[in-house]
């Protein structure tokens, strides 16, 4: 099994050139392809796996064994203009969701949820959007939507959770971006075996991604295995250039144009501990910078509080 990865254990703020003082600058993606971090030097993910026991089953995996809940956040740096794209879009789709312009520019042009003093990011909360790939070609009756509750705001308004975001960011250096985050559980049964990647190797349509393992539990060593390929003119290649189980409490950004990522299946160790149970807690980070993909699709109207 080649094992081929980066890993650097500063928090990234340090690393990085990032500051409050003057405008970021972005990481050039064209020499990179994945690194691994030791998050658990700046984020307690045990304190996170709580609130995986409340998320909701994906309702749009028919086998029954993921679990999903999402938030979506604007995270700008203070030195730099808004991006006229995401304002255009965002206020495209709170019209779509029924909200009046007043609530809509709350979110545009509101002040911000929290701020780095450090790396001179700022966050704003945006609603909960449902899932979307086409918006941007058929507004109202794009691709099927998918629906799915908040991420708890307990975890979403905590020091930690804004350490995640202030990292991204900063690893990656935008100046503006829409970021998807994604609590996701996978489990398996001794006789049911669980799919962290359904589409099996692919890649999302973004630039750059990140994942967070919270928790690995009841697993064999050997399953729910992290891999890339390379990416060749937009075909997968053979070879795996990273193939490693990655642990709680590590964090791994990826080119998500330069790899196609893959996670295998996950099996149960010990069929007599955890009600037979086996699971894996992961966190996807994704940043929708335009003309990438854009799946932000309207408020679902349960989610409707205006
Ligand atoms: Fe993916």
């Amino acid at each position: 099994m080649e094992v081929v990865t980066q890993v650097s254990t500063m928090p990234l703020a340090s690393k990085h050139s990032t500051s409050r003082d003057l405008p970021p600058v972005e990481l050039d993606l064209s020499s990179f392809l994945f690194e691994s971090i030791d998050a658990s030097q700046f984020i307690d993910v045990q304190r996170w796996s709580p609130f995986f026991d409340m998320i909701p089953i994906d309702p749009y995996i028919k086998d029954g064994y993921r679990y999903k809940s999402i938030a979506w956040f604007r995270v700008k740096h203070t030195k730099v203009a808004p991006m006229a794209e995401i304002d255009a879009h965002l206020a495209e789709v709170n019209r779509l969701s029924g909200m009046s312009e007043e609530t809509s520019r709350e979110y545009l042009s509101g002040p911000p949820a929290w701020q780095s003093d450090e790396t001179g990011y700022a966050c704003w909360n945006l609603p909960q959007y449902a899932l979307q790939q086409s918006i941007k070609y058929n507004p109202v009756h794009g691709d099927l939507r998918r629906e799915y509750q908040r991420i708890s705001e307990l975890v979403t308004d905590s020091a930690d959770f804004h350490k995640l975001l202030d990292c991204y960011a900063s690893f990656f250096g935008w100046s503006d971006a829409i970021v998807l985050v994604q609590f996701q559980r996978v489990d398996c049964f001794a006789n049911r075996i669980g799919f962290p990647a359904v589409e099996g190797f692919h890649q999302d349509g973004n630039r750059h991604v990140g994942m967070l393992v919270v928790d690995r539990v009841n697993l064999t060593g050997d399953s729910g295995v992290s891999q890339y390929v390379l990416d060749d003119h937009g075909k997968k290649t053979d070879d795996l250039v990273f193939n490693s189980v990655i642990h709680p409490g590590r964090l791994i950004f990826w080119n998500d144009k330069r790899v196609w990522h893959y996670g295998t299946e996950i099996k149960v160790a010990d069929s007599s501990v955890n009600g037979g149970r086996g699971i894996r807690d992961v966190v996807i980070v994704s940043a929708k910078t335009p003309p990438a993909n854009m799946p932000v699709g309207p408020v679902p109207n349960s989610y409707r509080n205006w």
